[in-house]
């Protein structure tokens, strides 16, 4: 105990987030593996349905992901927004305008794979819109997805953290130069950006490590 409360905690702390959490954990694990040294961090990297078979076998302790699914016995902490957006090429017509969903009904849409909580987050809302995309082809990856957007295969969903990940300014500007144009553009959709958050989830049926708990506390009180 008087260990923990000193930083001391030692363990292996197992996390799994989800592909477009990639942007900004490493991040947050910094700071909490600088305050804690005795922690060996394991983080897996997985789409939702991947993350989800990881949940149901108790593979991690704590899962960073945006839509938890309801049919595990979980525990939820809600501790960032995660705001989803269009993007389309810098150059498209529409750019900077205000439109609706319809407007875009003649686009080709880029989709993530079968199994990514950003593509069904996506479907979700379109079908609640009764709005039909039509699908040109489905992507692997958010980057993939980025560099289709900007060679003009069409148009996507992604999080905003995707397309402006934290530590890109930092990068394109270190060398003092301005950085390069940006080859994308978020469009001012009707109901966009959809308003999504950011969980860490855990078994509730399953034991918590006190380097897990302690993780927990820092994403809380963020110390
Ligand atoms: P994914 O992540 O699209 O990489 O699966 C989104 C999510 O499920 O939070």
């Amino acid at each position: 105990r008087l260990a923990e409360i000193h930083g001391l905690v030692r363990g292996r702390l197992k996390l799994a987030a989800v592909t477009t959490a990639e942007y900004f954990v490493p991040d947050l694990l910094g700071s909490f593996a600088a305050a804690h040294p005795g922690v060996d961090i394991e983080l897996a990297i997985e789409n939702r349905d991947r993350v989800v078979g990881r949940l149901a076998q108790g593979q991690d302790e704590l899962v960073v992901m945006m839509m938890p699914p309801d049919n595990l016995p979980l525990e939820r902490l809600e501790f960032q927004t995660n705001p989803l957006v269009v993007i389309a090429p810098s150059s498209h017509p529409k750019a900077h305008l205000p439109i609706r969903l319809n407007d875009l009904a003649q686009e080709r849409w880029l989709m993530r794979e079968p199994g990514s909580g950003t593509r069904m987050a996506t479907e979700q809302h379109f079908q609640q819109q009764g709005f039909v995309p039509s699908v040109a082809m489905s992507l692997g990856s958010n980057e993939a997805i980025k560099h289709a957007v900007a060679a003009g295969l069409g148009i996507a969903v992604l999080s905003r953290l995707a397309v402006c990940p934290p530590l890109w300014p930092v990068v394109a500007t270190s060398a003092g130069e301005p950085g390069p144009a940006d080859p994308l553009t978020m469009l001012q959709v009707e109901g966009f950006p959809l308003n999504r958050h950011w969980y860490v989830v855990w078994r509730n049926d399953l034991p918590l490590s006190a380097a897990a708990r302690h993780f927990l506390h820092y994403l809380q009180s963020g110390s």
